[in-house]
């Protein structure tokens, strides 16, 4: 038997800053379309959790952003195995990952990538949650893209499992990564629009009208909280994220995820974190996926392309929430402040 105290006997620490300006806050009610997905898992029954949020206030500068107190990262996961949830938004350089930890025997990697994927396999969580993993292997979890859960969606589920794997002495990591609102709004279009990747959104040619036609409100934000359904397209009929949900958000991933890295930051810290909570060889080099800049022949737009106006639009008017998500990742989850200690 795993004993909770042990756990922590060598721990990593974040200085993890929060927000301070507390607004207790209800959470919404789901999009009803989402909820048609989620209304058999018996898990997303509310379990009493709500936010008592500490939160920044995006529209006032003047405020001091955080205050600063720290989290310990479990790394235990790398001697003793664990779970590993990993939270993947759509073009945050997540697929890099999966391609480099999916060939280690010692990583049973699980790419939930949609609604049945997922359904059919939290039941090795729930498993690992109670008795751990077997021969010290890690359980990588990938939550990703079309009708998989949202974050806001599994809430009380990473909840209940990283509470009852504590009580368990099971090690757990919970991350996810955000990116540069502006270099995302340029990958999305790319990748959906341009490029031809994916069906299910509009095919066109990269032009400034279609980019700025087919720019994302907060993208980000909206995958959190709602899922994919919610970037595919943004009809006016869609429910718009108000900056209170998105804080909503902000205030979860605060208390459920023990990093929140970034794309730009990738290599220099989420990588390097993983390498050691993974125990990966020394001789292990992370290869980079990059989706070509010309697949497929067609044009690429880029920061290069379009005006200052254009950026500060992309920025100011699109992108205020996803720009607060991305400055408190880089504020709250600073790698230059994790340090070893020793009990
Ligand atoms: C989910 O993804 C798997 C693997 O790609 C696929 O076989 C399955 O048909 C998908 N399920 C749905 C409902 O889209
Ligand atoms: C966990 O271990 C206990 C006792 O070793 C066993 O009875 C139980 O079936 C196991 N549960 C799972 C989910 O593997
Ligand atoms: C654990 O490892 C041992 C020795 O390598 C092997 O015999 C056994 O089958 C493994 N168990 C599982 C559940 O993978
Ligand atoms: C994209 O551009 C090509 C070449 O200029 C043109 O033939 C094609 O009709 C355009 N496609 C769309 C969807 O506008
Ligand atoms: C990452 O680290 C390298 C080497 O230390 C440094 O040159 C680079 O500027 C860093 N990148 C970022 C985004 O900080
Ligand atoms: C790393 O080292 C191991 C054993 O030392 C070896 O089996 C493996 O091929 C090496 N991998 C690379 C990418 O060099
Ligand atoms: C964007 O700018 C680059 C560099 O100036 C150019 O090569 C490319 O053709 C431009 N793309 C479009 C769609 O205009």
């Amino acid at each position: 038997m795993r004993s909770p105290t042990n756990w922590l006997a060598v721990s990593l620490l974040v200085a993890l800053v929060a927000g301070n300006h507390g607004i207790a806050k209800q959470a919404d009610p789901l999009p009803s379309q989402s909820m048609e997905v989620l209304a058999t898992d018996p898990l997303f029954a509310s379990d009493g959790v709500h936010c008592n949020a500490a939160l920044s206030d995006w529209s006032r500068s003047d405020q001091p952003y955080c205050f600063h107190s720290s989290r310990s990262i479990n790394t235990d996961i790398n001697t003793q195995g664990g779970i590993i949830f990993f939270l993947h938004i759509p073009k945050t350089g997540g697929t890099t990952l999966r391609l480099n930890l999916e060939r280690y025997d010692h990583i049973n990697y699980i790419f939930a990538k949609n609604y049945s994927i997922y359904s059919d396999t939290a039941s090795l969580v729930e498993d690992a949650i109670l008795n751990g993993t077997s021969n010290k292997t890690v359980l990588f979890y990938e939550i990703h893209a079309s009708t998989a859960p949202s974050f806001y969606q599994l809430r009380h589920r990473l909840r209940r499992w990283k509470d009852i794997a504590t009580k368990n002495g099971v090690p757990t990591f919970f991350f996810t990564l955000l990116r540069d609102p502006i270099a995302y709004a340029f990958s999305h279009f790319n990748f959906f629009h341009v490029q031809r990747r994916n069906p299910t959104f509009e095919q066109c040619n990269a032009t400034l009208d279609n980019f700025l036609r087919l720019t994302l409100f907060n993208p980000q934000c909206h995958f959190l909280f709602q899922g994919e359904w919610a970037m595919r397209a943004q009809k006016p009929k869609n429910k718009v994220l108000t900056t209170q949900e998105c804080h909503v958000v902000q205030d979860y991933m605060l208390q459920l995820l023990d990093w929140i890295g970034t794309t730009e930051r990738l290599s220099n810290d989420t990588l390097p974190l993983l390498s050691r909570l993974l125990n990966l060889p020394e001789n292990h080099t992370w290869i980079n996926h990059k989706v070509s800049k010309t697949a497929q022949g067609v044009n690429y737009f880029g920061k290069e392309n379009v005006t200052e106006a254009v950026l500060e639009w992309i920025k100011h008017d699109m992108s205020l929430m996803d720009t607060g998500l991305y400055q408190m990742a880089g504020d709250c989850y600073r790698y230059d402040a994790v340090y070893e200690t020793e009990s």
